[in-house]
């Protein structure tokens, strides 16, 4: 019997040597597919039975920006798949001095099963996977945050008994993390209100894209420049930080212009009184979030942050084992 059907596990054989630049690139069953296998992962994982589905496997994890828990995840994981994730650090590598990402891929490709890579550019990643004769998995670019939104649907999902039909504020920066978690939300048939104010709008690209798929999944995409009624009745309240990195020199501006939109204790009385509050971190307590809900009952940020790990081993099992 094969090691799979002994532990009752299900890849998502479908993306096979796929990339994971976007959600809106997979179907609503992969994603779907995807949030079992994760699950499933996470409960193997802990009885300490992670089968070794990436023996032999290596995954070059590019890094243009800071992370902690994107890079220990991935890291870990692949350890746990029995494979290896290998750091670099764009300053490091001959991309630092102006080597081609066209060069970069080709080159990588030879030694690598897979490319994990966090970048300024999404244009950088595209270019790179069409380069790369490997799969490329987008670690955060300024754009979007694909395996963020993957984990945070797997936080939803084990806490509450059913995705459809909940409803899911962001509240914040129309950001990357954002993007990804609308359409992620369409995929599951989780209605979503983005709550910004004006000039920090989610692009329209994205918003049009979960609409399209949540009509497919019998849902709704939103947004509102009023942070009340997008907590209103919501099962999960959401932010990130106001000021992303690589816009530092936007803090002081974006803290004036996001008075309002803070995740408090009065604005939280309008949600679901067991309502879930979720952050993809680092946060800054006192800015989009106060420490008295970040730190309250309904704050599952650790969870999330962990499930990283479970989200990521199904994305990395699924497209790059056997
Ligand atoms: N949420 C997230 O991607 O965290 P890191 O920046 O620490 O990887
Ligand atoms: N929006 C944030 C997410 C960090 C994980 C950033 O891009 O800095």
């Amino acid at each position: 019997m094969k090691l799979l059907e002994l532990v009752q596990l299900k890849l998502v054989t479908s993306l096979k040597d796929k990339d994971l630049l976007e959600l809106a690139d997979y179907t609503s069953e992969e994603v779907q597919g995807l949030l079992d296998l994760a699950m499933k992962l996470k409960v193997i994982t802990k009885e300490g039975s992670c089968p070794p589905l990436l023996e032999g496997k290596t995954l070059g994890m590019i890094f243009e920006k800071n992370s902690t828990r994107t890079r220990i995840s991935f890291e870990v994981g692949m350890n746990q798949l029995g494979g290896k994730g290998m750091y670099m650090n764009t300053r490091d590598l001959q991309i630092g001095r102006g080597e081609s990402i066209h060069d970069t891929g080709h080159v990588l490709s030879g030694y690598l099963d897979g490319i994990m890579i966090r970048a300024n550019s999404h244009e950088m990643v595209k270019e790179l996977a069409e380069h790369a004769s490997i799969p490329v998995i987008n670690g955060l670019t300024d754009l979007t945050h694909p395996c963020q939104a993957l984990a945070d649907l797997e936080t939803i999902a084990e806490e509450k008994s059913e995705l459809k039909g909940l409803k899911l504020a962001y509240i914040g920066d129309g950001n990357n993390v954002a993007h990804s978690l609308v359409v992620a939300c369409a995929h599951v048939g989780i209605d979503v209100v983005v709550a910004t104010p004006k000039n920090y709008e989610p692009k329209e690209e994205f918003m049009k894209k979960a609409a399209e798929i949540a009509l497919q999944n019998g849902s709704t995409v939103a947004h509102t420049y009023d942070p009340v009624e997008a907590a209103k009745d919501a099962d999960v309240i959401y932010t990130d930080v106001w000021t992303s990195m690589g816009q530092e020199e936007e803090a002081a501006k974006r803290l004036q212009d996001f008075k309002g939109y803070q995740i408090n204790d009065a604005l939280v009385a309008h949600a679901k009184s067991d309502y879930m509050f979720l952050h993809c971190l680092p946060a800054h307590r006192e800015e989009e979030v106060a420490t008295s809900v970040i730190d309250g009952p309904n704050s599952f940020i650790f969870q999330q942050a962990e499930n990283r790990l479970h989200a990521q081993k199904a994305v990395l099992a699924s497209i790059l084992g056997e």
